[in-house]
């Protein structure tokens, strides 16, 4: 058979028996009754209001938080039936305690169970080079994106462990992928998806599933052209870099204005609904999905993925870093 024919054949195949393959290893679990409700943190913007609107829709209670009590209010004051503003600031214990109390009553109140949280909030800190960037700076990464869910997790497992609810957490493909000057949020990410990873494996007896959803690029505040741009300023414009680095230095400028130019309106035109569906299916499934990639960099955030975890890891760094 000629090569061209084989090839695509070749890939359909391959690709059709893994996803079959995946599925089916897939455990069982109880699925959340409709009415249940859910936490969704980081949920005034972005990712994590599109899901609120999008769960409540189709029947979960949402607890929708948000860092300030006046943003809480404002999502409220929304008035969309099934979604209540709540202020839980990631960093603040107290805050988690209350909106855990208020979860409970709730579920005393209404006699509906918990479904379960979707981690989605970060404080995004100021990214750079490991030389270049304070502890500090770092730390605001990981005391959001990593500390807090864990935290958060315990408050809320006895909660759900009692009702079969379920934990999501939205990592990043940048859990995959390295890039120069941006570790401190991409070992956030990385680490979450092994936090997640463990506790699947120590909340299956218990019949409550947990979910990785690893989005690509999303069109949302954190993603639009100026914040990018903001974000690789940060990195590549300290004078420091000039000295310490001058191969990504040299570099930088080209690289931004390229990545931006031919890959930020691919992103923008990348559909939301994609990451609600994942979410919602996360929730409803019997058998959720362990680790899914939605979003895009032009193809497919879920092929990418996959091709990245066949190639060597050299071939990967030669790519990066001929970018
Ligand atoms: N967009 C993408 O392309 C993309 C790609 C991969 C992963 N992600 C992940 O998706 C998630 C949502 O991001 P997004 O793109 O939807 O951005 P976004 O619209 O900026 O949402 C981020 C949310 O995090 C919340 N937040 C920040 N600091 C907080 C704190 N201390 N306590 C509580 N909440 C806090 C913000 O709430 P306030 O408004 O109250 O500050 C905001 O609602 C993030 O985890 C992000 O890493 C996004």
């Amino acid at each position: 058979m000629h090569l061209s024919i084989f090839l695509p054949i070749a890939l359909v195949v391959w690709w059709s028996s893994t996803t079959f393959v995946e599925y089916i290893a897939r455990p069982a679990y109880p699925v959340p009754a409709p009415g249940s409700a859910i936490l969704i943190t980081g949920a005034r913007s972005g990712i994590g209001l599109s899901a609120a609107k999008r769960l409540s829709k189709e029947g979960f209670f949402v607890f929708a938080s948000t860092r300030t009590a006046q943003a809480a209010e404002a999502i409220s004051a929304m008035h969309i039936s099934n979604m209540v503003g709540v202020k839980l600031d990631l960093l603040s214990e107290e805050d988690m305690v209350q909106v855990e109390q208020m979860i409970r009553q709730w579920c005393a109140k209404t006699g509906n169970r918990f479904a379960g949280v979707v981690h989605n909030g970060i404080a995004i800190g100021k990214s750079g080079f490991v030389e270049l960037t304070r502890l500090e700076e770092a730390k605001t990464f990981h005391a959001s994106g990593l500390e807090a869910v864990r935290l958060l997790t315990q408050k809320l497992l006895p909660l759900i462990r009692a009702h079969h609810g379920r934990v999501v957490g939205i990592s990043s493909f940048a859990q995959l992928v390295p890039m120069p000057g941006g570790s401190a949020y991409s070992e956030t990410k990385a680490a979450l998806a092994m936090f997640l990873n463990c506790l699947r494996l120590e909340l299956y007896p218990a019949g409550c599933a947990v979910v990785n959803i690893a989005p690509g690029a999303i069109s949302t505040g954190l993603m639009t052209e100026t914040h990018v741009r903001k974000w690789f300023d940060e990195i590549y414009s300290p004078p420091a870099l000039n000295e310490a680095y001058p191969f990504y230095a040299a570099k930088a400028k080209e690289s931004v204005d390229k990545m931006i130019t031919t890959t930020t309106f691919a992103w923008q035109t990348t559909d939301k609904g994609s990451t609600d569906d994942l979410i919602l299916e996360a929730f409803s499934s019997p058998r959720p999905p362990f680790t899914v990639f939605p979003g895009s960099f032009g193809i497919p955030a879920k092929l990418l993925a996959q091709v990245l975890s066949y190639l060597p890891e050299s071939v990967v760094f030669r790519l990066l870093t001929e970018m």
